[in-house]
């Protein structure tokens, strides 16, 4: 288990530059054995928070438990060295050495660590990390000979075989080209579940995020905008960041007119039922939050009522095989929304729009909710 409280980090400005303030104040929970995401743009304090729990950079305040002791804790005056948190630490340059062999490069932490190590134990725990990544046949040869997949499984593998309690990556797949990220992640995710080891994962990319993570956060300017499983933040995003930062997704703005478990928002193309994300009350400004995927069309009589069915017309289709982008007009809002390459349409039809309201969410303005955050 790893919890964090209240961590803040500023680093100086240098040259006459103000100080930039990295972390605002984050706080989480990690539980035992879960893959945790800290997501969000450049910038937004990721790697300062995972340079934060790793101990190489000092926190200004907060405090940081693993297990049930704390590594960091500005007010006890605790600050535990890196070398004694028992982590295991992939980077984005994850730089293994090139003078080394693969067994040579695994066994450099258990050589050069903390305690020293018989030779006969280092050989097993070397082969049994080694074995992890499926790499125990490529022991021998010297690491510049390896494809870039492979050498970032002996990173990881240099990263595992002092069984830390947990393990830190960050990017560690964006060195990767496109083809074998894809296949690294789901290595990853695999290696990671079968050792049971609880993993603190940094990534920009939100597609990496959903499909590897137990639990993503999504961070913005130093601050948590959102945390939760994929799933959630998907579907049940907290703003307009979220919901943009998620994927694609119609913003529809308006003013709530109803509130309670369904809400009901008034737009410029009518009332739509949804589900509120926060404390709305009626007059209050939103928007409507609705992914392509969630809208289908129907045929009069196809839906028990016509609550949340609006008509609209068909201004384009983009037929793409898996789906096909199609975009309607509904008075004068534009939707995004994606159909089945099964149904056919023909740009100028009539159609039903049918939003299940489930499928809608209103968040907060973006200016009301970023003051909200900075506050
Ligand atoms: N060593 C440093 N000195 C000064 N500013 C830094 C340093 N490291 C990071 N920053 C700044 O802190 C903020 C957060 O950076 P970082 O944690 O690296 O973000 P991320 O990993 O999410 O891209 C950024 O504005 C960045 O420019
Ligand atoms: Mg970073």
């Amino acid at each position: 288990m790893l919890q964090i409280d209240g961590l803040r980090k500023a680093y100086p400005g240098t040259g006459g530059r103000p100080a930039t303030n990295a972390l605002n104040g984050v706080s989480f929970r990690v539980e035992e054995g879960e893959f945790f995401t800290l997501l969000g743009p450049s910038g937004c304090g990721k790697t300062t928070t995972l340079q934060c729990i790793a101990g190489l950079e000092m926190p200004d305040s907060g405090t940081i438990r693993m297990g049930d002791a704390p590594v960091f804790d500005s007010e006890a005056n605790i600050a535990v060295p890196a070398n004694k948190r028992r982590l295991g630490m992939v980077f984005q340059s994850y730089a293994i050495w090139p003078h080394m062999t693969v067994f040579e490069n695994v066994a450099f932490p258990l050589l050069y660590g903390e305690k020293r190590r018989a030779r006969a134990d280092v050989r097993t725990q070397v082969a049994k990390a080694l074995a992890m990544v499926e790499l125990g046949h490529l022991s021998d040869r010297p690491a510049p000979m390896l494809s870039g997949g492979q050498q970032q499984r002996v990173a990881l593998a240099r990263a595992l075989v002092h069984q830390p309690r947990i393990l830190l990556l960050d990017e560690p797949l964006s060195n990767l080209d496109a083809k074998l990220r894809d296949s690294m992640r789901t290595e990853i995710r695999n290696l990671v579940k079968s050792v049971g080891i609880t993993t603190v994962f940094v990534t920009h990319d939100q597609v990496e995020a959903v499909g590897m993570s137990d639990s993503i956060m999504l961070m913005r300017n130093g601050v948590v905008v959102q945390q939760g499983s994929p799933r959630d933040i998907y579907l049940r995003p907290n703003s307009v960041f979220t919901a943009d930062f998620m994927g694609r997704s119609n913003l529809v703005p308006g003013t709530i007119v109803e509130v309670g478990e369904i809400a009901a928002i008034e737009t410029n193309f009518g009332v739509i039922s949804g589900v509120p994300q926060g404390d709305f009350r009626p007059g209050d400004p939103a928007v409507a939050v609705i992914r392509p995927q969630a809208m289908s069309l129907v045929t009069e009589g196809g839906v028990a009522d016509r609550s949340n069915c609006f008509s609209a017309r068909i201004a384009s289709l983009n037929f793409l095989g898996d789906v096909v982008e199609t975009e309607v007009v509904c008075r004068d809002q534009r939707l995004l929304l994606m159909l089945s390459p099964y149904v056919q349409h023909a740009p100028g039809d009539e159609v039903l729009l049918h939003v299940p309201a489930d499928h809608c969410v209103f968040v907060p303005p973006e200016e009301t909710a970023g003051e909200a955050r900075s506050a």
